[in-house]
């Protein structure tokens, strides 16, 4: 067996490991961007294809990238190396964990920075300025925001500080007890929010924008969105999946956890389009407004429903916890790997990568205010590094998850590491990682390399 190192933590039950990997998965990557890449990429038939994508592609990587974790046991870089070692393949293979742990701290940066808006709106609701806000009004205010890179770097450097506060003190104790109670809690708190909005917004017409698909809009470009979304939405190709494989216990089986990962994954999303969209409809809001979506609507529905101060309290203050369920999960990897490998203090070692973080993350403030003009391919600082790891790190870091254990692992250590399911679903687990992801991705790229279109 691979090396274990002394001080590699275990989740302490089943429960708790699908309670923190649900917590890395949902964040506001369900809350904040799906709605608004549904929003930009036409509705039902992006929907359609992200749904696709998540359970013929996102889960079965999810599988993949869980049990390299668990039989490699260590952070992303050794746990691939160890295993591969193991299996006789090239130590080359180790690249697929350093770009994870790359890819994780690019993420990181530039999601601390989203974060950081929700803890401004959590702000808001207290001294009141939402409640006064209107569909003619809140964009202003969202634009304030933006216009000050002060008030977003102070909020990043907030958010970075949660993360490393809570991923010094080690993973198991503290994340365990805060997703118990919080993840529930936001779950109630989203019905509460759709409840809301079906009844007071115009729930037909968001019905059939999210679930009746318009093929006519479904560009390659929306299929790799998608794909894009569906990756970043299960936190997978960045290693954050495989850390968590690695502090998981032996019992666990891994398909069924993916599968009620992925399934919750995608409730929490769709309720989050349920929840946004009525009201876009109901104030004739632009769907396609981008990443403003969500905090330039729903603060209307708060301002005007009763007791709308404390719901939108709760609901930024619920975001936020989401949100740092799922940043501890992008810092670990390469806290795990800085600690296990070159016996850096894991205190050190999270202040250390939280400093890198927030000086990286600047670059993602500033692209909306003093560097909204400098642009790279036509993007701005923060739409590149969306675009490098949404559409480019995670996929790859998927399709390498999908070759190493479908084709650079031997059958029967995969066949043990799945041990808990029946012939025929591994059979179709197996047949899903091994053979239609890889060609799914790869299509997937070459669209992106703009060599073929099916558009
Ligand atoms: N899945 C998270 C979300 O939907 O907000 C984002 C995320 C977490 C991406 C962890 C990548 C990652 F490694």
């Amino acid at each position: 067996m691979a090396r274990v190192s002394s001080d590699h933590e275990h989740f302490s039950s089943r429960w708790t490991f699908i309670l923190a990997a649900v917590g890395s998965a949902v964040g506001l990557g369900n809350i904040w961007k799906f709605p608004y890449e549904a929003g930009q990429g036409g509705g039902g038939a992006f929907v359609l294809v992200y749904l696709g994508f998540v359970f013929l592609i996102g889960v079965p990587v999810m599988i993949g990238e869980l049990a390299i974790g668990r039989r490699g046991q260590s952070s992303p870089p050794i746990a691939v190396a160890n295993l591969a070692f193991e299996e006789g393949r090239s130590v080359f293979w180790s690249i697929l964990g350093w770009m994870g742990v790359l890819g994780a701290f690019l993420v990181l940066s530039f999601y601390s920075v989203i974060a950081g808006w929700t803890l401004d709106y959590i702000f808001k609701t207290v001294i009141g300025v939402t409640g006064q806000v209107t569909a003619e009004t809140s964009g202003e205010v969202f634009g304030g925001l933006l216009a000050s890179w002060e008030r977003m770097a102070a909020w990043h450097f907030l958010f970075i500080a949660m993360t490393v506060f809570i991923i010094a003190r080690g993973v198991t104790s503290g994340i365990e007890q805060a997703v118990t109670y919080l993840m529930p809690a936001l779950f109630v708190l989203l019905i509460i929010l759709v409840a809301y909005a079906l009844v007071a917004g115009e729930a037909r017409q968001a019905m059939l924008f999210l679930f009746q698909p318009d093929f006519s809009k479904l560009t390659p470009n929306v299929v790799i969105q998608a794909l894009g979304q569906a990756f970043f939405s299960l936190s997978l190709g960045l290693g954050a999946v495989m850390i968590y494989g690695s502090y998981l216990p032996k019992s666990v089986s891994i398909p069924r956890s993916a599968v009620i990962i992925g399934a919750a994954d995608t409730v929490v999303a769709l309720l989050a389009g349920l929840a946004i969209f009525p009201l876009v409809f109901a104030y004739n809001l632009d769907v396609g407004s981008g990443p403003g979506l969500i905090f330039e609507t729903l603060p209307i529905a708060f301002a005007q429903m009763p007791g709308g101060s404390i719901f939108g309290f709760l609901f930024f203050t619920l975001l936020t916890v989401a949100a740092i369920t799922s940043s501890i999960s992008m810092m670990e990897p390469m806290v795990s790997y800085l600690q296990e490998r070159h016996y850096v203090k894991r205190v050190k070692a999270a202040i250390g990568v939280g400093i890198a973080a927030f000086v990286f993350g600047l670059g993602t403030v500033f692209s909306f205010n003093i560097w909204a003009d400098v642009k790279l391919f036509d993007r701005t600082f923060f739409d590149t590094l969306d675009f490098v790891t949404n559409n480019l790190l995670m996929p790859l870091g998927g399709l390498l998850v999908a070759l190493f254990v479908g084709w650079a692992m031997r059958f029967a250590s995969v066949r043990e590491e799945l041990s808990s399911v029946s012939d025929g679903f591994f059979a179709r687990i197996y047949g899903l990682l091994s053979v239609v992801c890889p060609i799914a991705l790869v299509l997937v790229f070459l669209n992106v390399a703009g060599l073929l279109s099916f558009g």
